[in-house]
């Protein structure tokens, strides 16, 4: 291959690869954050909502091993979350989330962003935490 053409060829994949990158992250899967048990709270920073790019993520899945399951965090504005732990209150199934629904695998239950029953068999609402912001952490009270 001709130097020119090498060149050529490895900018040419070099710009597909920077453009490529923040079209990927749009529609990159879930992010899983492991978060930390502080107390009766389970705390994560605020820059786990932060792309690459500079942008905020709607929500973040926080997990840790102490929990059986895990809680889905949406974010709607610098001080307004939404904590909803991912359990089906059909017959217990861990939830799927897709954007702002939560699904149930199981038997199709669906559930919004706040955890309210959208579509059954499901009757109850999730199970919903109180979340604060302090310092730039996130804590969401376990209690
Ligand atoms: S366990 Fe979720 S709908 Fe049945």
């Amino acid at each position: 291959m001709e130097r020119k053409t090498f060149i050529k060829t490895c900018g040419m994949a070099c710009m597909g690869g920077m453009l490529l990158g923040p079209l990927l992250e749009g529609c990159s899967s879930t992010k899983m954050i492991p978060g930390t048990i502080a107390g009766s709270d389970l705390v994560l920073p605020t820059t786990a909502f932060l792309t690459r790019s500079g942008k905020y993520r709607a929500y973040v899945v926080v997990g840790n091993e102490q929990l059986r399951f895990p809680i889905c965090l949406y974010r709607f504005s610098d001080d307004n979350y939404s904590a909803v732990l991912m359990r089906c209150t059909h017959q217990g199934a861990e939830l799927q989330v897709f954007g702002d629904r939560l699904q149930c695998p199981a038997h199709g239950s669906e559930f919004d962003d706040h955890g309210v029953v959208k579509t059954g068999p499901a009757i109850s609402n999730l199970r919903t935490f109180p979340v604060t912001i302090q310092n730039n952490q996130i804590n969401i009270s376990l209690k």
